[in-house]
């Protein structure tokens, strides 16, 4: 039994599964889906990391606020430049990406986004964090017209135990933020990582039934990948579950004031591996019929040559290949030896075009709304 009804327990007892048989029913069923439901183009977004600047401190992330690490904020001319890029090889969505950057001005962001619809006639989706709702409105207005927010994980105790409080900043206020895009109207995206450390197959299994109660058309999730210089960094990975050993540079002050829920040190935590991100993406499919869902960059940095290519054929429709001007790159260093870091877009664009090639799919044309979306849009004019 796969279909969109699978209760959490279910869903559970599929990310389990190890019989080699049985899982290749879920990877069948879930390609079959996206057949039916996406076809079989595939939508390229390009990419662009526009600010490292971030004023959270989320345990897990290489750019939160504490780490030294030289910032940037890219100017306008040059994510203009990227748009320009963008149009010459069709892709017809820009994502733009950036730390939750209170700091980051408003105006600014309203500018370029008109620029880009003005002057390339692009579709934009914006990655930018937590923002109020007279920012989101007049983004809009200025011609965004997706956002992207992960929650991460849909267990409040392991969420508030992963990001430090700001002003608000807490699972309930995250959840409400995606509820407010969706009020504005923007088509709404959001995902979580696999394998953080306390995530449980329960956890990742309500994860799953959150996508499909909140509805969502854009569902992006990977595996977490610990950067060294974060509290996460220094946990270290045996077998399939998570020690609670830290090396001696761990910072005290993050290492046991804010730390301070129990690893499951059983088999119930679950492992950062791709088998588990396949999992999520056909499951996520099965659920979630008509949403677009991507083959993600951390699936590519665990596998440079099959990671994306196996999303894409266990359930995904979507890659986000990364433009960002390759000076920038190693500096948006959310997890280590992220896919791409040293190239230019020039190659990273040719890699994922020759990867579709080669399981005989082929880059979609034109904005590739969500079909979950577009009937949403329909039904309410
Ligand atoms: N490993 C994997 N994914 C990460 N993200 C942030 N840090 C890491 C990490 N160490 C993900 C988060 C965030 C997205 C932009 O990147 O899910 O929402």
């Amino acid at each position: 039994m796969l279909n969109a009804r699978l209760s959490t327990s279910e869903i559970a007892a599929w990310l389990r599964e190890t019989d080699a048989e049985r899982l290749q029913t879920l990877w069948d069923k879930a390609d079959q889906i996206r057949r039916e439901r996406v076809g079989d183009a595939v939508w390229l977004r390009g990419l662009i990391e526009i600010s490292n600047r971030c004023s959270r401190n989320c345990l897990y992330c290489g750019v939160r606020a504490e780490r030294r690490v030289e910032r940037y904020r890219m100017p306008q001319n040059e994510i203009l430049d990227c748009a320009n890029f963008a149009k010459k090889n069709g892709l017809a969505t820009l994502v733009l990406q950036a730390g939750e950057d209170r700091t980051l001005d408003a105006g600014f962001v309203a500018e370029t986004v008109q620029a880009i619809r003005d002057d390339f006639g692009l579709t934009v989706t914006l990655s930018l964090g937590e923002r109020t709702d007279s920012e989101l409105v007049r983004w809009q207005e200025a011609g965004a017209s997706r956002y992207l927010a992960r929650f991460e994980t849909s267990n409040p105790a392991l969420y508030r135990a992963l990001h430090p409080s700001v002003d608000g900043g807490g699972f309930t206020e995250r959840i409400d933020f995606l509820k407010r895009l969706r009020q504005i109207g923007y088509e709404v995206g959001s995902g979580v990582m696999i394998g953080i450390p306390g995530q449980t197959f329960d956890d990742l299994a309500r994860d799953l039934a959150l996508f499909r109660e909140l509805d969502l058309d854009m569902i992006g999730s990977g595996p977490f990948l610990p950067h060294p210089e974060t509290p996460l960094g220094n946990l270290e990975i045996s077998g399939a579950y998570w020690q609670t050993t830290r090396s001696s540079e761990d910072s005290p002050k993050d290492a046991a004031s804010r730390f301070s829920f129990r690893y499951p040190t059983t088999d119930d935590q679950v492992p950062n591996a791709n088998d588990l991100a396949f999992k999520v993406v056909a499951l996520a499919r099965v659920l979630c019929p008509d949403a677009n869902i991507p083959s993600v960059t951390s699936v590519a940095t665990l596998d440079g040559r099959d990671g994306r290519k196996s999303a894409l054929s266990r359930g995904a429709n979507v890659v986000m290949p990364n433009i960002t001007p390759t000076k920038y790159r190693r500096l948006y260093e959310i997890y280590p030896n992220k896919a791409a870091t040293f190239e230019d877009a020039e190659t990273t664009l040719q890699t994922t075009l020759r990867q579709l090639d080669e399981i005989g799919r082929f880059q979609g044309i034109g904005p590739g709304s969500a079909p979950n979306f577009l009937a949403r849009s329909s039904a309410s004019r």
